[in-house]
């Protein structure tokens, strides 16, 4: 069973604030487990008490506790703020005020919210509520237009009766259409329930002798990655994963040729060797002996799928050491995701990447963040290019 998604809620100070315990409730039915976040001013219109009882956590409203001790910090190396924005699958503030959208805009973090909100690599849904004339200023739309810029995702205000006596445009959007965004956006969605897709991952080796051979860094976990991702938007996934399902990469050439034809899609992460020695020998080398080992060249897979069914998409994937200044997509391949093994803090083996996407007419970045984020957002992209 899929662990349940994490929504940290931010609350600001908008009289909208109170429909957040019915909003707790709703994503609470979604199967989401929900932390909650209060501003100072968010407290004057719903009780920490309240949501802590329909979350079943702790509400968090100070970045200080009153017997704030940094030595414990240093100790524990746990700060709470941190462990919040990593633990969250998705944050989401509802509502947002204008002078919560001014703070994000420029990167203010001087309360428990916005320092969430800066620490977190989950995606962020702001929706704002407020007054009609404070929406239409326009120090309220630089606002907005700089935080999509910076990725964040705005649900609007939607037009109505306000709190404050005006009718137009400002109110709340109503929950249950907060709430399907979010399970949009969690990829509850099934964009890919009809689509197989095969995976390869992780290293080839090439055996020197009986016991001894050549291979890479390759951990396999940016291809494990997108398998779980894939299986998660409903595609029937098979992943094919070195030095488990294949040891060499004729052996990953020959599943190839076996399970192309059977799928729609193919994520070819695997790092096959570019060489291989000319001949392996049987039983062990004498080490006695300096010895030379010539190394031949491998078949490239990534440029005979297609030869195994035409009608494959094939997304190849790239590593090299330093990124190209232009990118291309490979021989073989309808898309190529580069990414730069000789960073230390990204690719072979780390927790992280960063990666570009290249489709024909098309470069997108995606951002350094763990690598099963860059999995969804990698299939996002695909999707929407492909409008699966
Ligand atoms: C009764 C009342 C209702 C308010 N409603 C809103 C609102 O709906 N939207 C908004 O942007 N600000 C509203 N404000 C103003 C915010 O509370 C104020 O800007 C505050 O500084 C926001 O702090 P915060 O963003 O840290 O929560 C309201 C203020 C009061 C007194």
């Amino acid at each position: 069973m899929l662990k349940k998604q994490t929504i940290v809620l931010g609350v600001s100070g908008g009289i909208a604030a109170y429909k957040t315990v019915d909003l707790v409730k709703l994503l609470k039915k979604q199967g989401f487990d929900v932390f909650v976040v209060l501003t100072q001013s968010a407290t004057n219109f719903v009780k920490p008490a309240q949501l802590r009882r329909v979350t079943g956590h702790k509400v968090y409203t100070d970045l200080f506790e009153p017997k704030f001790d940094y030595r414990k910090i240093l100790t524990k190396r746990k700060v709470e703020h941190i462990e919040l924005a990593d633990k969250a699958d998705l944050i989401l503030i509802v509502p947002a005020t204008a002078n919560l959208l001014a703070k994000l805009a420029h990167g203010i973090a001087d309360d428990f919210l916005t320092t969430t909100v800066l620490a977190t690599r989950a995606p962020v849904m702001i929706c704002p509520a407020m007054n009609s004339n404070m929406w239409q200023h326009p120090a309220v739309k630089d606002n907005l237009s700089r935080l999509q810029s910076l990725g964040y995702q705005i649900i609007n205000p939607v037009a109505g009766m306000l709190a404050c006596g005006y009718e137009g445009l400002g109110r709340l959007e109503e929950l249950r259409k907060i709430v399907a965004a979010v399970a949009d956006r969690l990829e509850l969605n099934t964009s890919l329930k009809n689509k197989k897709i095969l995976v390869t991952a992780g290293p080839t080796r090439e055996s020197i002798d009986s016991v001894r051979f050549i291979t890479n860094l390759s951990s396999g976990k940016m291809g494990a990655a997108i398998a779980a991702a894939a299986t998660r938007r409903g595609a029937k996934v098979r992943l094919l994963l070195g030095p488990k399902d294949f040891t060499t990469g004729k052996d990953l050439l020959a599943l190839v040729k076996k399970y192309a034809p059977r799928f729609d899609l193919v994520f070819h992460t695997a790092a096959v060797g570019d060489f291989r020695p000319e001949c392996s020998r049987r039983g062990k080398i004498s080490s006695h002996k300096p010895q030379e080992l010539r190394l031949e060249t491998q078949v490239k897979i990534l440029a005979q799928i297609k030869k195994f069914n035409p009608k494959i998409t094939v997304v190849g994937f790239k590593a090299e050491s330093g990124l190209p200044k232009k990118f291309s997509i490979q021989p073989g391949a309808d898309a190529t995701v580069y990414n730069d093994v000789s960073r230390k803090d990204i690719g072979f083996g780390s927790e992280d990447n960063e990666v570009i996407l290249v489709l024909p007419g098309y470069t997108k970045k995606i951002r350094k963040a763990p690598k099963a984020k860059v999995a969804i957002a990698l299939i996002d992209e695909l999707s929407r290019y492909y409008h699966w």
